[in-house]
Parts: structure tokens; C-alpha cells; sequence
């Protein structure tokens, strides 16, 4: 074993989802193994324990997982169980870590971010739940990378990740499992898979878009067992840079399966997910399900799904997640609570058995069954509810909207912004806070404006910071926060909001119906003064 000096780098703190950092930025000495050595250092259960280590396949993966097997086994871990060939979605990883009841797992990704030596790689920690290791954990890993001076690594040849089976690397274990079984496994004990079966044999018209990303081979088992035919699953064979597309699910990037579903003769039914496997979206025959919407309406028929048969324990949303499930709990009678932007501030409420589905605004959808967002889990939550309703997906979604009324949502990104500029905004706006309840604009009046702080009912922690939200007596609303997972400069997410009743106008245009709102948003925040920014990057 070898022990290696080195000097910390600045701005290894976690962010939403883990280290985000361009390849280059991964690929210099050093860098990679300091943020690895500090995870060893702060999670103290990994020496003498399991650990789960996998990834989306993107550029950079394997080499990155010989460096972790390696650093493993320099710091003691017993046992390693890798994805084959290094690949393994991050519900999967979720799942095996639970299965297998490890102390913790290493997930490679950077999510929806473009892949390739230019573009983006991420690594992030899960603990022994299965979920992303909570905000007291990271702030520790970011604080060891601050003070680290040397690393560990065990000095032995690359381990051959395309073959399944037992190997030893020093003194540690090391097994290369089958990257979809013990996944796949897990979805057909939630499911009635004979319905969805059916719905196949009856002639539903189906596609889902893997965008060259890790879910091909988990939808390749899935849906083809299911009975879905080959040629359905689009962009399945996954490609270390997405095939140079981003693998975000989204009109821009899945757009190929957007111009399939709004086609007069398009399928009944598809969807997508994103590079590592946790995001979904949702599209019935000319129609997206806006991912807030989908979340309420999993939870209004989750009763209708074999695992949720006894009804759902609560629902838990991201703040700026539109108060679509909000409307379904109270009628469920069931809570429903409001967390920061991030998967890891479910998980406490998962485990503490205090809800059974969650979701964010950002495509991700799960529930109590991991501890991550799980993509394939949510498209097969629809294609339950789609057979025992024996509706499709745009009738579901219209009788939904006649029942609860529409939470009209879009939001509007303005991405690679310079850093000074995007605090600019916030600024202005957060000084603005304190004066705004009353004001009004047009027809509209300022409710409340404050910055979203959570208090965690379970372990009463308190996450500063988390948004600003500006709320008016009408219901409607626009958020404003920065992203946390870009690699460019600063993004600002501008989250829009406005509710119709069941008896008004469900089927305006969306952008129509939230220019109003939008407008407010600019004339408060002057966002397009001071970046110098016309329109959105991106509108989702
Ligand atoms: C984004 C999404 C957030 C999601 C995260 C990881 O984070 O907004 O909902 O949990 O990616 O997939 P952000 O870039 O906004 O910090
Ligand atoms: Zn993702």
C-alpha cells in the first residue's frame, strides 16, 4: 500500500447532487483520489465494510473506478460489489446498496449533464440507506478535502470490470455483478407485471427514449420482458459521451421522442430518463405531463399499483415543485411536506416511514422502496396506473385536472451566467423581501416573499438558504434560487406558478397563462437587466 502526499483543492464542496466538475477538472492529479481518500475519512463504517461502487458509463467512469477499488482497498473496505463493466444506474446502486445491506456506495455521474472528454463527470456518496449521503455528511467530506494532506492506494493492476464474478484486490473482495438483475428483480415485486403485459399484447403503442444513456440495458430487460416491442426503445445502446447530446430529458434534448408523441399519429404512450437512470419524463399523445403534475398523479393512484394497494403514508415535494401533490394529499388525508431542491432531504422522512412517494419539479419521482430517485420505477408506476384505469395518459391527465383543478408550472433556466451577475439578482431580490408582502402588481398581490429555510421533522436540522420565493394572495407564485449541479459560471432557475380551478380553463398555453407572472418575476428582480439575458436557455 502506498501512501501519497497531496495539497487540497479549492471547491470540492458538494453540491445538489454530489461533486459536479468538467472531466478536466477530474482528470488532474490528485483530484479525483482527495475528494475519495475524504469520503473514506468521513464515513469511518467503510473500513471493515461493503461498499456498492457503479456509474453511468460516461467518459471517464472506469478509469475512475480503478482508482476507487483501489483507494478501497488502501482503506480497508472488506468487500466491493461493482456493475459490470463499471455501469450501474443510480436507483440501482440505491437498491443493491439496501439489498445487500452495504455501509454505503460510489456513484459516477453527472446526471443529465453532456458527457465526453469535455464535458462533465460527478461522483457522489450514498450511505447505508441507500440514499444521498445528508447535508452533515457532505459538509464533513468538503471540510476533510479542505485540510487532507495525503491519500491511500493499494498498488495492484487494473481489475477486469467486464467479468462477472469474484476477484481479490489486496485484501479486499472484490465481485462483478450484473448491472440490471437485483434492479429489475425489485420492479417486479412493486408492479403487476401481467397487467402491463397486457396493455402491450392489446396493442399499446409505446416509446422511450434512453438517450445513450445507462437506462438502455435496464429498459432493454424491462420493457422487453414486458412484452414492448424492440424497435420502441429509442437511443438504448448507451455511449460514454450520450452520443454528444446532453442526456437530459427534455423537450430540447429527448426531442426526438417529442416529435414522435406530438405526431398525429404518434404512440399512446412515452417517455425518457436522463444519463444515470433517476429521472423520468412522461408523454401521452400530444401531450407532456408536467413532472408536478405526474407526482400528484401517481400519488392520487398509487392505491391502483400492487405495492401502494394500502395507500400512500404521506408525499413530500421539492419547494419549488408546483402545489399540485399538496391538493391530492389533502384529500387523501395524508401530510404532505415541502423539502429543499435535492434528493437527500427525503430521505429522513422516507426512513422515518413518514411518506411513501416524493418528488421534484426537476423529472425525478420514487418512492419508499429506495432512496433515490428512480426513473424506470416511475414510468412503470404509469404504465400500471394506465392498465388498471384502463385510460391513457392523456385522459388520466384530463380527469385529473377536472378533479384537483391545473397547477399551470414551467420553469425557465438561465444557464452559464456570470457568477457576479446571478448574484446580482439574487441580491436584489432578497433586499427587496421585507417590503414586498402587499405590493400590488396588476391584479396580483404580494402574499409573502421570504427565503425558504427547512427545518427536517426528523432530525430537526435546519438547511438555510433554500430558494426565494415570492408567493401572492392568489396562490400564484415565482422562485428564484441558483442551481447547484452546473459546471459553468452560475445557473438561475426562475420557477413560474399559477393554479386554475377545476371549473376554469385547463387547456391554455402554459407560457401564455404564466407570462403575467413572468413579468412580475422581471419587474421585482430586473433578471434581464442585469445579466444582460433575453430569453431563457432553457424552458422546462
Ligand atoms: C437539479 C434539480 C434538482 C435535482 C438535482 C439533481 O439541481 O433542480 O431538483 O435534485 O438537479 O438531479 P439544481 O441544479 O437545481 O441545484
Ligand atoms: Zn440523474
Amino acid at each position: 500500500m502506498a501512501r501519497i502526499d497531496t495539497t487540497p483543492f479549492e471547491g470540492q464542496k458538494p453540491g445538489t447532487s454530489g461533486l459536479r466538475k468538467t472531466v478536466k477538472t477530474f482528470a488532474q492529479p490528485h483530484y479525483l483520489e482527495n475528494f475519495v481518500q475524504a469520503i473514506f475519512d468521513s464515513v469511518p463504517t467503510l473500513k471493515g465494510g461493503l461498499l456498492i461502487v457503479g456509474g453511468d458509463g460516461r467518459y471517464y467512469n472506469d478509469t475512475a473506478i480503478q482508482t476507487i477499488l483501489r483507494m478501497a482497498a488502501a482503506n480497508g473496505a472488506a468487500r466491493v460489489l461493482v456493475g459490470q463493466n463499471g455501469v450501474l444506474s443510480t436507483p440501482a446502486v440505491s437498491a443493491i446498496i439496501r439489498k445487500y445491506k452495504a455501509q454505503g456506495g460510489i456513484i459516477l455521474s453527472a446526471s443529465h449533464n453532456p458527457g465526453g472528454p469535455n464535458g462533465d463527470f460527478g461522483i457522489k456518496f450514498n450511505g447505508a440507506n441507500g440514499g444521498p449521503a445528508p447535508e452533515g455528511v457532505t459538509n464533513a467530506i468538503y471540510a476533510r478535502t479542505q485540510k487532507i494532506d495525503h491519500y491511500a492506494l493499494e498498488d495492484a493492476p487494473d481489475v477486469d470490470l467486464s467479468k462477472l464474478g469474484a476477484s481479490q484486490l489486496g485484501d479486499m473482495d472484490i465481485e462483478i455483478i450484473d448491472s440490471v438483475s437485483d434492479y429489475a428483480e425489485l420492479m417486479e415485486s412493486l408492479f403487476d407485471f401481467p397487467a402491463i403485459s397486457k396493455l402491450f399484447e392489446d396493442g399499446m403503442s409505446f416509446c422511450f427514449d434512453a438517450m445513450h444513456a445507462v437506462t438502455g440495458p435496464y429498459a432493454k430487460a424491462i420493457f422487453t420482458r414486458l412484452g414492448a416491442p424492440e424497435d420502441s426503445l429509442i437511443n438504448a445502446v448507451p455511449l460514454p459521451d450520450f452520443g454528444g447530446g446532453h442526456p437530459d430529458p427534455n423537450p430540447v434534448y429527448a426531442k426526438e421522442l417529442f416529435e414522435k408523441m406530438f405526431a398525429d399519429d404518434g404512440p399512446d404512450f412515452g417517455a425518457a430518463s436522463d444519463g444515470d437512470g433517476d429521472r423520468n419524463i412522461v408523454l401521452g399523445r400530444k401531450l407532456y405531463v408536467s413532472p408536478s403534475d405526474s407526482l400528484a398523479i401517481l400519488a392520487a393512484n398509487a392505491h391502483l399499483v400492487p405495492a401502494y394497494k394500502n395507500g400512500i403514508k404521506g408525499v413530500a415535494r421539492s419547494m419549488p415543485t408546483s402545489g399540485a401533490a399538496d391538493l391530492v394529499s389533502k384529500k387523501l388525508g395524508v401530510p404532505c411536506f415541502e423539502t429543499p431542491t435535492g434528493w437527500k432531504f427525503f430521505g429522513n422522512l422516507l426512513d422515518d416511514g413518514q411518506i411513501t412517494l416524493c418528488g421534484e419539479e426537476s423529472a425525478g419521482a420514487s418512492s419508499d422502496h429506495i432512496r433515490e430517485k428512480d426513473g424506470l420505477w416511475a414510468i412503470l408506476m404509469w404504465l400500471n396506473i394506465v392498465a388498471a384505469r384502463g385510460q391513457s395518459v392523456t385522459e388520466i391527465v384530463q380527469a385529473h385536472w377536472k378533479e384537483f383543478g391545473r397547477n399551470y408550472y414551467s420553469r425557465h433556466d438561465f444557464e452559464a451566467v456570470e457568477n457576479d451577475k446571478a448574484n446580482a439578482v439574487m441580491q436584489k431580490l432578497t433586499d427587496q423581501l421585507a417590503s414586498l408582502p402587499g405590493k400590488k402588481f396588476g391584479a396580483e398581490t404580494i402574499a409573502k416573499a421570504d427565503s425558504f429555510t427547512y427545518h427536517d421533522p426528523v432530525d430537526s436540522s435546519v438547511s438555510e438558504n433554500q430558494g426565494l420565493r415570492v408567493i401572492f394572495e392568489s396562490g400564484s407564485r415565482f422562485v428564484m434560487r441558483l442551481s447547484g449541479t452546473g459546471t459553468v459560471g452560475a445557473t438561475l432557475r426562475l420557477y413560474l406558478e399559477k393554479y386554475e380551478a377545476a371549473e376554469g380553463d385547463l387547456n391554455q398555453d402554459l407560457q401564455t397563462m404564466l407570462s403575467g407572472i413572468a413579468n412580475i418575476a422581471e419587474e421585482i428582480t430586473t433578471l434581464r437587466t442585469l445579466t444582460g439575458r433575453q430569453d431563457p436557455s432553457a424552458i422546462s
